[in-house]
Parts: C-alpha cells; structure tokens; sequence
C-alpha cells in the first residue's frame, strides 16, 4: 500500500462532492446553494435557510408553511426526558448536557433511527428541528433554575426559541424585534459551512448508517472543542480577560506570538479563510447594530475592535493571514441578548443543525460508501510475545 498519502488534518484532501455550500477562501466568499451569504442574512429567515440547506431550494410560501406546521407538530419531548436532564448537575456544561440529550432523544423515538427512503428521513429531520430547540432551551433553563416549558405554536420558529428559552414564570413575554432579527442572522450566519470538523464527524458517523440523531450528537461533541466551536466561549472569556487586566490587549497579542506559549488568539484564524471570514465581517457590523439598538455599552466591544486592529497590522498574523472568524464577534451579541457564555457554543450547534442534516441527508441519498480513512504503520515489526515474568 505505497500509494497512500498522509493529509494530516485533511489539509489537502476532499471527502466528497456536494452541491450544498460553496466556499472561496481566497476571495471570502460563502454561499449556501449558490446564494450569497450576504443576502440570506440580510433578506431571508432562519427556517427559510434551513429549508434551503436541505431540500436544495428556497420554499414558497405554501412549503414554507407546511414545513413549519410539520414541525410543530412534532414539538413535544417526551416528559421522561426531564428525569435525564435531572440527573446532571447544575454546574455540568451545557455543551455535554445537549450531546447527551440528542442520543437519549434516539431512545425515545425508535422510529428516527434506521430510516433510509426519503419520506423516513423527512420526518427524522422534522423531528430533530422540532426537538431540538427544546433540548437548548431546557439546558439554559436547568442552569438558570427555571422550570422546563414547551413552546408556543403561534409564534416563528425563531421567536419560539427565545420565548422557550427566556419565558419567566409570572411574566408575559414580550417580543423584541431586535433581539429575534439578530439571533436570525446569527443563527443564519452558522447554518453550514461545508466539511468542517462537526460536519465531517456527522457523515463519517452517518456513513455507517448510524441514525441522523446518533450522528448529529457526535457532531455536537466535535462542535465543542475550542478550535472549533467551542472557540465563541474561548473568545469571551479571553475578552474578559484581558479587561480584567487592564485592558492590555499588547501583552495578549505577545503571548499569542510566543511560540512558547500555547495561547492563540481565539477567535482569529481559519482553516479555509486565507483573506477574511466573509461571516465576520456581518457580525462585526450586526454587533455594532444590535448592541446600539438595545441600548448596551460593552467595554469588552472596544477591547475586541482594539485587538482586531493591532492583528490586521501586526506582521506575525499578516504573514499567516490570519483573520477574525465567525466566532470573534458573535460572544458580544450573544452577550448583549443575556445568553450566558457557557451556552455559546449550544447556539453555534443551534445554527449548524440544519446544515450537518443537509450533509447527512446528501450523504445518504448519494448511498455514499462507509468512512474508512487509510493509514501508515510506523509501529514495530513483528516482535516474539515474552510471558509477564521474563519482561
Ligand atoms: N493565534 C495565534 N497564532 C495562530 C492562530 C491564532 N488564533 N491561528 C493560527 N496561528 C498560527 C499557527 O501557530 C501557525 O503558525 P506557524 O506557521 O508559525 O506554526 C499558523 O498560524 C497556521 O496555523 P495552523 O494551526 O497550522 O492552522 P490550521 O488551519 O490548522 O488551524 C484554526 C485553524 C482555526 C484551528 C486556528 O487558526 C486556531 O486555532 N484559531 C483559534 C481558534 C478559533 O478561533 N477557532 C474557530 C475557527 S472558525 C469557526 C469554527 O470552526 O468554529
């Protein structure tokens, strides 16, 4: 087997044709099945988008509704679930807690599992979107010692999970249009972004047929690493760092030169994104927006503009072409909206839901062959077993 060739990381090397995202690194340019990332955010809604990524086209008005009312029809969790929930502690990440509440959702509906014709497969995909808002909004809630509430089926997708999520006991909720337009666009902005680390983790998971759910889960978990998702919580509390320390975004930018030093600069760098991160650059602004909209003054905004301008001018980041991601701004919004930030990364995978679902459904219905990477053997060659007492 000389002709296998080691990619760590995959740095070089396609694991399949797909038709759903399109990614320009050099150029920054993000579309979702062909349209830009730019529009979509500005002009469309989060469902509308998941739809998209999915089913390969924009809906219309009646597939829209029919899709939605699907959904809602398949909004409740089953009551045991909360005995599950229970038996986290309080303190536990909200990242564990919701990978472990998407496999236990497998249990309770059998039927998500091995489905394999189209129909089987809409009906899983309607489910998890209708669940697993409920799922998030339950994490938040046990943390927050709010009681576990359902949703409301005459609202919008969007403004149900809000409702969901920060309904007190006793008091009416009201609608903000800010707060609902601004988590649309966030959750639009994380919805795909082709075959990286959680999506490659969920076709490889589905290319043996595991079930959507059992998939998504570990999608979760590789989504929770701080060089991936994980990395929007890593740049708050970096952020809150260095206020914490005076403001002294210099010594932070020193460290994440160091080469001795395993700090990097969350937040900053990307795999693919070799000019900018077209998503960061609409998140920058929708922070500026939101944050003026609400009325919040957030020192941590400045410090995070401050360290963006000494790394755009800063040799050691030009020369690696290093870049403020998605995930620089999006803590701030987060922030501004009173989401807290263990539950960061649990809004990333909120948004990316729609997209690993499109990649597995592409996956399964291009019948797509097991994952099965190669390797080369650099261990010992065939030794002679010695018994424990000649060792
Ligand atoms: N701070 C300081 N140095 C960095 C950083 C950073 N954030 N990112 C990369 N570098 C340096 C790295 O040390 C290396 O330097 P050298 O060539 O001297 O050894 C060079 O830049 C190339 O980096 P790499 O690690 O080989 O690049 P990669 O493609 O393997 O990693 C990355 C990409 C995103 C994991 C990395 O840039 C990083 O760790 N960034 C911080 C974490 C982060 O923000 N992650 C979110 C990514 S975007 C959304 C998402 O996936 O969730």
């Amino acid at each position: 087997t000389g002709m296998i060739t080691i990619d760590p990381g995959f740095k070089n090397t396609g694991s399949c044709e797909s038709a759903i995202t399109f990614l320009d690194g050099e150029k920054g340019i993000l579309r979702y099945r062909g349209y830009s990332i730019e529009e979509l955010a500005e002009k469309a809604d989060f469902l509308e988008v998941a739809y998209l990524l999915i089913f390969g086209e924009l809906p219309n008005q009646e597939e829209l509704h029919k899709f939605h009312n699907d959904i809602k029809g398949e909004s409740h969790v089953d009551e045991e679930m909360k005995k599950i929930l229970d038996g986290f502690p309080k303190s536990a990440h909200p990242m564990g807690v919701l990978t472990s509440l998407t496999s236990a959702l497998i249990a309770f509906n059998p039927s998500s599992v091995n489905v394999t014709s189209e129909k089987e497969m809409y009906w899983a995909i309607v489910r998890i979107l209708a669940k697993f808002p409920v799922l998030v909004s339950w994490t938040l809630r046990k943390k927050k010692g709010l009681p576990l509430d359902y949703g409301d089926d005459t609202l919008g997708y969007v403004e149900n999970i809000h409702k969901m999520m920060f309904k007190r006991p006793n008091h009416k909720y009201e609608k903000n249009k800010v707060v609902i337009d601004a988590l649309d666009k966030l959750l639009i902005l994380h919805a795909d972004h082709e075959q990286n680390c959680s999506t490659s983790t969920v076709r490889m998971v589905g290319s043996s047929h595991a079930g959507l759910f059992a998939s998504l889960s570990a999608g979760i978990a590789a989504l929770w690493g701080p060089l991936h998702g994980g990395a929007n919580q890593a740049v708050l509390e970096m952020l809150e760092a260095i206020e914490a320390d005076g403001g002294d975004t210099k010594k932070y930018m020193s460290k994440a030169k160091d080469k001795n030093d395993p700090f990097r600069l969350m937040g900053f760098g990307h795999r693919v994104y070799k000019n900018f991160d077209p998503r960061a650059k609409i998140i920058k602004k929708a922070a500026d927006e939101v944050l003026g909209d609400l009325g919040v003054e957030d020192p941590i905004l400045d410090i995070a503009k401050g360290l963006e301008k000494e790394a755009l001018s800063d040799k050691y980041f030009v020369d690696r072409k290093l870049y403020p991601n998605v995930d620089f701004y999006s803590g701030i919004i987060y922030r501004a909206l009173g989401i807290p930030t263990e539950m960061f990364t649990v809004m990333f995978a909120l948004g990316r839901l729609p997209g690993w679902i499109a990649q597995w459904r592409e996956m399964r219905l291009k019948n797509e062959p097991i994952g099965r990477p190669r390797q080369v053997y650099i261990g010992h060659a065939s030794r002679e077993f010695v018994a424990v007492d000649k060792r």
